[in-house]
Order: C-alpha cells, then sequence, then structure tokens
C-alpha cells in the first residue's frame, strides 16, 4: 500500500501533461532525455520493421529500506554491524513489488507485446524484442542510429523516452534507450613498457625501477605468510569484460619470478557469463586481466581468486555487462570477499548510474567490499580528452564503491623514494551522487584549503560526492605477458589505477582472512570505516603531486584526504589493527 499515496499525485499531475492516443490511450511523461554525446553523430534512421531489443528495471520493493539496512551493517559500532544480509533478505527489499510486475506487463501486453524474458538477480528485469516502430510508439521515442565519430560503433538509441504517467513509480529504466556508453576494450592505462628478457634484469631490487609483489609487500606492510582462513568465504573476484581473459602459464611464469616463496601453480579459478571464455590460447591473454590477476595471486596470498570473465553475448555491449555481473554475484549464496574492476569512461546516464550503485550497494550488504580504479585522465576523466570543466568518472562516484587512485614513487631529494601523487590517478566530484556523511569532514577539510581555485570547473557546492578513497602504487607494474610468438619470459611494465585496484583489493583480502581467523565478520563495504577516527592512523598520507587535466596541473594533493590520493595508501599493519578494534 506504500504506492497508493505517490499514485494519487502522479494522478493529480496527469492534466497538465499531454495525452498519447498512440501508446493505448495512456497519458505519458518523459522519463529521460539528453543531447548527442560530443563523439558520436546521426546517421540516418533505422527501417521501422528493424528488431530491437529493450530492457526495463523495474522499481523495488523498498530499496530506501535496503539502503538503511546497507549502511547499518556495515557502520562500525552499529548494533547490527556485520550482520550481512544474505539472498533472501535482500530480495525481501530488492525484489519488485507485485504489483509492480503486473503493472508494467499489463502495459506492454496492451501493447500487443507478450513474450517477456525475466532476468536481474531478483526477476527485476523484463526484457522483450519489438520493431523499432513499436518501440517508437510504445515510447513515445525516436529511435535512429548513431554513429561513433571517428570508431566504427554503430548504435540505435534514442534521445529521449517517455513512460506512461501512473507507471512513474514502477520502471526505474529503459535499456538500451539513451545509453551510449561503449565498454573500452584495450587497456586505458599508460603501459611504459618496453618488453624485454625476464632473464636480463635483477628482479630482486624491484623497487628501485619497477613495481612487483614484493616490493608492494616492502611498501605497505603486507603479510607474505598464506592467509589460512579464506575457503569459498572470502574470495577475491576479479572482473573482466568483453572477452578479456587471464593466461594461468604467465601467472605460472610471473610467480617463479616475483614470488618464490610460493608454489608457482597457484592459479585462479574461473567463471564465464555472457559467453565470455577462457580459451588460454597463447600471446593471446588480456593485458588487463593478466595483471588483475597477477597482482590478486601474487600479493593476496593464500586468498582464493576467481577471474569472471563477462562476455559481450546477451548484452548490448555497454554497461550492461557491469550489471549483468553485479546480478550474478547478487544471486549466489556467498557473495566474494572483495570484487576489483578497472573503471571505464563515458557518459553514463544517471538514472543507469544510479541503477548499477544501487546494486553496488546490495552487494556492500551482503558483506563484499565493491573497489573500483577512479581512472586514468586526472581530472579530464579519460586521457585523450579535450575538457573545459573537469569530468567525474564513474562508478566512483557511487558512494557504496571504494575509489583506488594512483601513486608514483619517486626519489625525494635526499635520494629516498618516497610516494607523491600518480600524474593520471583520477579525482574530483560527482555531479549525479550526492556527498555520503563519512567523507564529509574529510572533504570541506580539503575545500576550505582549496578556496577559490578551479572554481567553475568542479562540483564545488560541497554537496557532491567525491573520489578517490585511497590510493596506492600504480605506475611501472612489472607483468608477464607472453607474445604471440609465444616465447616465455617477456615481461611489460603498465602502470594505471587498474595496477592499484587490484593491490588494494588483496590487501582487504588479507585483512578479512585475519578478521574470519577470530571470529570476526568480513569487511564488507568500507568506506564508512576508511574515514573513520579510529582507521585515521591506517594510511600514509599522500601530499605531493597533482593529476593534471583539462589544461589545468589538475588538484594538489594535500595534507589529509584529497581528490587524488585519496586518505593516502594503506599502512596493512595499522589498517589490520583498526579493523581488529
Ligand atoms: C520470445 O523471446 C525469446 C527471447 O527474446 C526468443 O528467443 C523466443 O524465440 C521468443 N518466442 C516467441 C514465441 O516469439
Ligand atoms: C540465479 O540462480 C538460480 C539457481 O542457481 C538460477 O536458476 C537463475 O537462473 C539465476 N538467475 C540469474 C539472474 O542469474
Ligand atoms: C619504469 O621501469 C623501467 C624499467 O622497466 C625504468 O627504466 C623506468 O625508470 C621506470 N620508471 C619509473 C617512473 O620508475
Ligand atoms: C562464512 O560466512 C557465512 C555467512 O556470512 C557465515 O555464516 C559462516 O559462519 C562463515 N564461515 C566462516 C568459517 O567464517
Ligand atoms: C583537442 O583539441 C585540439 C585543438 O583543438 C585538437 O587538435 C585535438 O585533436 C583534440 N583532441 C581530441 C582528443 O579531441
Ligand atoms: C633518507 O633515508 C635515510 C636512510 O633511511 C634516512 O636516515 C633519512 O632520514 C632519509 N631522509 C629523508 C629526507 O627522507
Ligand atoms: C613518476 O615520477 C617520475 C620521476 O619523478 C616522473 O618522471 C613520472 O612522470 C611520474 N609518473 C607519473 C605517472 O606520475
Ligand atoms: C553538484 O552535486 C550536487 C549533489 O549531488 C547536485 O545536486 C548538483 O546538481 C551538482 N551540480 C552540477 C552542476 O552538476
Ligand atoms: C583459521 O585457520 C586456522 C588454520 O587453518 C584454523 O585452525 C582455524 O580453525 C580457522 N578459523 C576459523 C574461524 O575458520
Amino acid at each position: 500500500m506504500v504506492y497508493l499515496a505517490p499514485f494519487a499525485v502522479a494522478l493529480a499531475a496527469l492534466s497538465a501533461l499531454p495525452t498519447s492516443m498512440a501508446a493505448a490511450h495512456r497519458a505519458m511523461v518523459v522519463h529521460e532525455e539528453r543531447e548527442v554525446p560530443a563523439h558520436f553523430a546521426l546517421a540516418g534512421t533505422p527501417s521501422p520493421d528493424t528488431p530491437i531489443s529493450l530492457k526495463i528495471a523495474l522499481t523495488a520493493t523498498d530499496m530506501s529500506g535496503l539502503e538503511k539496512v546497507a549502511w547499518d551493517v556495515s557502520t562500525p559500532g552499529n548494533p547490527l554491524y556485520g550482520q550481512h544480509l544474505n539472498y533472501d533478505e535482500t530480495r525481501a527489499y530488492a525484489a519488485p513489488h507485485p504489483e509492480t510486475v503486473s503493472a508494467v506487463t499489463k502495459w506492454l501486453n496492451e501493447n500487443g507485446i507478450t513474450n517477456l524474458t525475466t532476468s536481474g538477480a531478483f526477476n527485476d528485469w523484463l526484457a522483450f524484442t519489438v520493431p523499432i516502430s513499436t518501440a517508437n510508439s510504445l515510447l513515445k521515442a525516436n529511435f535512429q542510429k548513431f554513429s561513433e565519430v571517428g570508431g566504427p560503433t554503430e548504435l540505435t538509441r534514442t534521445l529521449s523516452y517517455s513512460i506512461p504517467v501512473d507507471l512513474k513509480q514502477h520502471v526505474d529504466l529503459v535499456y538500451p534507450t539513451t545509453d551510449f556508453v561503449r565498454l573500452s576494450k584495450g587497456p586505458r592505462f599508460e603501459v611504459h613498457k618496453t618488453l624485454d628478457k625476464l632473464a636480463t634484469r635483477d628482479v630482486s631490487a624491484s623497487c628501485q625501477s619497477a613495481i612487483t609483489p614484493q616490493c608492494l609487500q616492502a611498501l605497505y606492510g603486507i603479510p607474505t605468510t598464506s592467509a589460512t582462513n579464506s575457503s569459498n568465504n572470502n574470495t577475491i573476484g576479479v572482473s573482466a569484460f568483453l572477452n578479456q581473459w587471464a593466461e594461468k602459464a604467465d601467472l605460472e611464469q610471473f610467480l617463479k619470478a616475483y614470488r618464490t616463496d610460493i608454489p608457482s601453480t597457484t592459479t585462479f579459478q574461473e567463471q564465464n557469463l555472457d559467453g565470455g571464455m577462457d580459451p588460454q590460447l597463447p600471446g593471446a591473454a588480456g593485458i588487463e586481466a593478466n595483471l588483475d590477476t597477477q597482482y590478486t595471486v601474487g600479493v593476496a596470498t593464500g586468498v582464493p581468486v576467481t577471474l569472471f570473465s563477462v562476455g559481450s553475448a546477451n548484452t548490448d555491449g555497454g554497461l550492461d555487462g557491469f550489471l549483468d555481473l553485479a546480478n550474478n554475484l547478487l544471486n549466489q549464496t556467498t557473495t566474494p570477499g572483495v570484487l576489483t574492476t578497472r573503471f571505464n569512461e563515458g557518459d553514463v546516464t544517471q538514472a543507469l548510474a544510479v541503477n548499477l550503485c544501487n546494486a553496488y550497494m546490495m552487494l556492500g550488504g551482503r558483506g563484499t567490499s565493491v573497489i573500483y580504479a577512479s581512472g586514468d585522465g586526472g581530472v579530464s576523466g579519460s586521457q585523450s580528452q579535450n575538457c573545459t570543466t573537469f569530468v567525474p568518472t564513474f562508478p566512483s562516484g557511487c558512494p557504496w564503491v571504494t575509489s583506488v587512485g594512483s601513486t608514483n614513487l619517486t626519489n625525494n631529494d635526499a635520494g629516498n623514494l618516497t610516494e607523491t601523487a600518480a600524474t593520471f590517478s583520477a579525482g574530483g566530484f560527482s555531479n549525479y551522487f550526492t556527498i555520503p556523511s563519512y567523507q564529509n569532514d574529510a572533504v570541506n577539510l580539503y575545500l576550505d584549503g582549496l578556496g577559490s581555485m578551479y572554481s567553475g570547473k568542479y562540483n564545488s557546492s560541497r554537496k557532491a560526492r567525491a573520489y578517490p578513497d585511497v590510493s596506492t602504487n600504480g605506475v611501472n607494474y612489472t607483468i608477464i605477458l607472453n607474445d604471440v610468438l609465444q616465447i616465455i619470459g617477456l615481461k611489460a611494465s603498465v602502470g594505471g589505477t587498474s595496477c592499484s585496484s587490484p593491490t588494494f583489493a588483496s590487501i582487504i583480502a588479507l585483512i578479512n582472512d585475519r578478521l574470519i581467523g577470530v571470529g570476526k565478520p568480513r569487511l564488507g563495504f568500507l568506506n564508512n570505516r576508511l574515514y573513520a577516527k579510529a582507521t585515521s592512523g591506517a594510511f600514509n598520507d599522500i601530499t605531493t603531486g597533482s593529476n593534471p587535466g583539462c589544461g589545468t596541473n589538475g588538484f594538489p594533493a594535500a595534507q589529509g584526504w584529497d581528490p587524488v590520493t585519496g586518505l593516502g595508501t594503506p599502512n596493512f599493519g595499522n589498517l589490520l589493527a583498526a579493523a581488529m578494534g
């Protein structure tokens, strides 16, 4: 009956809205609209009988109730702390109300659409395929062809769509309609690399020239001893999209070179979805997937790692791959302890951003720490972008993910190795998500120091979610990546926040293992704890460097939190002590 009040309001507004005869005499209201994105151009009108696949996200029974519980179970000191939800408890909030399902189904049936497929972890998505003419009249849309400027992509999208006024409470969004985000296939991080023969370099002095697991262990005090309590309660989930997969032989080579203290046969499990694959063909693995597996298996000693390879079957090749993975995890009895993902560029629509962010909120409530790379374009969001205002990245703006920026190890004036902000480390302020209370004080302190610098270039309202939350080294990571000639022992050196995310994820997984060992719950959603006073000594504050972009020097790193390196880089011992406390 929770639906009565909003309906009454919507009905009262009905007389002010245009009515449509086309869509079965229902009054329609614009649900989402946008301009043509800068990198796309109109490319003609598709034939009206071309089929198009659409998916409707149904609203949850009680999303705000779920949000409150997810917050409580993740807040140290709260009586519910650590009592993570199981699948059924999550479902009670997240599944659409039966009234929602029937109202939306009825509307579709009225329009002759009866072949509906349900999907999502809570049957919260309805999918169907119709001719474009039907899609246009159903949604008062104008589906057109758009082609990527200078690229091969052609998409059928509409710049606006409507839904019946009386379904406003029931429909979250219709996908893909106004969404133009494409998953970037190649690694978006800087590849500093020269490939050279492994044998020609002394790897023991690694920190001096390039990063290895041993170097990270030394830098952050990460233990080398094996996890003992992780089994299936504390796995690291590594995500890979667009058919990227990792080469097991490369991992073995990597462990032989850089983790001589553990069996080189230590490996990862795989789960493929949406036609994702893992052919283990020599020389064909993804750089990103190899990096992620080598720096989770190689750093989170003894913690089980699962690579989720998401293909593009059943997807539109956009962020629905991210959604499918989140739903797949939410549908499992035990979710991973930690999930690490690279970021994706592109101007995601607010409705889709919120939908995906809610899925991460649910994962947090289930006890998964969702960790994302912040992005590699400094304040410009992506590496090769012309911009006059700073471009926030997604999903870092989602307050339910932990966003990880990067630092760079350099020699200071005294010749000592020291950490400074990496120039590419993306950071800034979201235009979609409001500032969560956990970071209010930290962010305001930074903005006080910044004063009017860059005013007008970023969301300085003090009401915007700011990121990254933390950072780790992200420059010059050594990875093994065999080339197509299958010459064993080629290594590359890569950099980017894609390096920092698996490193931080590994640290959290090792802390989870120790918590489970003393009968404590795993950490789950991290940010309430990371910003808490009790955790303040757990980070090495990074105070030098900045993240240039958009023709500026970018935000300067500073004492305390900053939008380049977040709270700083982790000190394992102190972070563990804070987590145990
Ligand atoms: C119903 O839709 C599914 C998925 O789109 C499709 O595979 C199937 O052939 C359709 N069935 C009918 C009877 O149209
Ligand atoms: C959820 O899991 C059940 C049982 O394992 C399976 O039948 C169902 O298809 C899954 N749903 C999704 C959305 O993955
Ligand atoms: C990165 O590593 C290469 C060797 O692999 C080294 O020549 C270079 O100086 C390193 N760069 C930095 C910034 O550490
Ligand atoms: C694993 O997690 C489940 C759910 O959180 C919990 O009931 C169980 O006790 C955990 N097992 C161990 C060994 O910690
Ligand atoms: C950025 O602007 C410059 C000067 O207008 C232009 O030459 C360059 O191609 C632009 N780069 C991108 C990535 O649009
Ligand atoms: C440099 O390192 C040496 C040896 O660890 C130490 O004594 C000295 O204080 C350091 N100097 C600076 C400026 O960090
Ligand atoms: C890292 O530091 C080195 C030495 O100061 C510098 O040349 C390089 O540009 C820096 N790289 C990044 C990504 O910050
Ligand atoms: C800045 O962030 C706030 C809080 O999310 C939001 O209400 C506002 O619209 C944002 N401003 C701009 C210009 O996007
Ligand atoms: C943690 O692992 C140790 C060593 O395998 C074992 O003795 C202990 O019972 C485990 N604790 C829990 C809570 O599973």
